[in-house]
């Protein structure tokens, strides 16, 4: 798809427009493209069929639209002090979603310039659909998106943010039996090397000394990765060094802890961590961004089997430590703490994680809002800024001394379950063992919002989620550096 700005309206098949409530199509500032399109606009606003509220069940309106475009879609964007770029966001998705089956060139009314870049962001997101097996695909039909009101610039990097979101979607929609961790990496590889990222992926007897990935691997057929990923540009301020590391688990089973046959159907989604992380650095790397930024995705399956890691367990990690495996379904921290402390070692100074870590997580806060924890505090309220500014929710949970002691093991240094009490803080606490004091820590739980229903701005299934608010902790930091 072709995406483009505009300072006026230019001919398309379908010119959009967002209206706000109260509004009146024949009076400031929508009178203008009123009397271009021959009062299509007030009459549409006046009538019976169209109301402009922004709620469960949004409201749109197709009209005839005269010379400017074949047709003219009318769509309810609530309260006018509501119409935040995240508003703008879900309605551009809206549109998509309208659009897409019908119209080649597709034209979006700005009602404010600050929304160009959330526009196109939503725009891309309405349009994906996970359909990537079907023999007969619902392709799109859109091979043009003209944002009218639009800066440039903004235009493109939302171009860039909603490619990429889109990217990571794909990768968690690709079945478990043709993503495995060995394509997984193959496909970071693809996506990295060709915007300047350099990508190595460990395997075999390199992964050595990366005891929590090699004893989730244990009961798999298929081998274990630990993929490595550099954005290294010559304009990078030396002092800062950004790491992240993402979940890469191809599919949950459990492992001998084993999951209900429910609890399974959406486990291939449980390297949206990987996902999120590697296309993040894709966006970093085609924005830009002047900062050292390492990554890493410890991958592969959690499955059951003779060979399979057992309940009891003692595993030595990359950084020395010994955990006690009490349930092989918290897998997640198990991989991550070798990850942690590896990118550690390489000298990132600021870390942020990212995974699919706890059904806790969905407890607390839904299908809605990424959870958020590390240290120090200030680093924490860093990053729940730029999730924010980037379009996700987030909110943090109390990392409080008070839950550390509830992974203290018997036998090992720690243990990887403390039961269900706060269970998404006593995760956070397993991860913050590998994190050294020195080092500023953050742990994005998106367990819950990886993958949801579908909604009126996007399709089902993989959401994309962390990729935007992944990019921006990066650009913030860059930006203060
Ligand atoms: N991948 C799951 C977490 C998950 C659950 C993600 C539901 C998305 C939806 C993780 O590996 C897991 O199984 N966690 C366990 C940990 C427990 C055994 C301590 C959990 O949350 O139940
Ligand atoms: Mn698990
Ligand atoms: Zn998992």
């Amino acid at each position: 798809m072709e995406i483009t700005s505009a300072k006026t309206i230019a001919p398309a098949d379908v010119l959009v427009v967002p209206v706000v409530e109260g509004e009146r199509g024949d009076r400031a500032p929508l009178r203008d493209i009123d009397r271009a399109l021959g009062g299509v606009l007030s009459d549409a606003i006046a009538s019976e069929e169209f109301s402009a509220k922004f709620g469960r069940r949004v409201q749109t309106a197709l009209w005839p639209g005269g010379e400017l475009a074949r047709r003219v879609l009318f769509i309810g964007a609530g309260k006018r002090a509501e119409l935040n770029p995240d508003r703008a966001r879900a309605v551009a998705g809206i549109a998509a979603r309208q659009v897409r089956g019908t119209f080649a060139s597709v034209a979006f009314l700005l009602r404010n310039a600050a929304h160009a870049e959330a526009v196109v962001e939503g725009f891309l997101i309405g349009d994906f659909e996970p359909d990537l097996y079907r023999t007969k695909r619902n392709e799109s039909k859109v091979t043009s998106f003209t944002v009218i009101g639009g800066d440039r610039r903004a235009v493109e990097s939302g171009r860039i943010l909603g490619e990429v979101t889109n990217a990571a979607r794909t990768l968690v929609t690709e079945p478990p039996n043709e993503l495995t961790p060995t394509v997984l990496a193959a496909r970071a590889k693809e996506l990295l090397e060709q915007v300047g990222v350099t990508v190595r992926t460990l395997t075999g007897r390199q992964l050595e000394r990366f005891g929590g990935l090699r004893a989730v691997a244990k009961g798999s057929a298929e081998p274990p990765a630990f993929v490595t990923m550099a954005w290294e540009p010559a304009r990078a301020k030396k002092a800062m060094t950004l790491g992240l590391v993402g979940k890469g688990i191809t599919f949950d089973s459990g492992g001998l802890s084993l999951k209900t046959a429910d609890g399974m159907t959406t486990m291939k989604s449980d390297m949206a961590g990987a996902a999120a992380t590697i296309c993040a650095m894709q966006a970093i790397a085609q924005l830009n961004v002047p900062l050292r930024v390492l990554a890493c995705v410890p991958t592969t399956e959690n499955m059951p089997s003779g060979s399979a890691v057992h309940v009891g367990d003692v595993v030595r990690h990359y950084s020395g430590k010994t955990s006690e495996v009490l349930n092989t379904d918290a897998e997640g921290r198990l991989v991550l703490a070798d990850g942690l402390a590896w990118i550690a070692e390489q000298g990132a100074t600021h870390i942020v994680d990212t995974a699919t870590l706890t059904a806790a997580i969905e407890i607390a806060l839904g299908k809605v809002t990424i959870g958020v924890m590390g240290r120090p505090d200030a680093f924490v309220d860093r990053v729940l800024r730029s999730a924010r500014r980037a379009g996700e929710k987030a909110w943090p949970l109390p990392l409080y001394e008070d839950y550390r002691e509830l992974i203290r093991s018997e036998i090992a240094d720690i243990k990887n379950t403390a039961g269900r009490p706060a269970g998404s803080i006593t995760a956070a606490w397993f991860l913050a063992e590998f994190v050294p004091d020195d080092v500023q820590w953050a742990h994005l739980d998106i367990a819950g919002v990886a993958w949801t229903e579908a909604k009126p701005y996007r399709a089902s299934g993989a959401t994309g989620s962390a990729v935007r608010a992944l990019t921006r902790i990066a650009q913030d930091l860059a930006a203060r550096a």
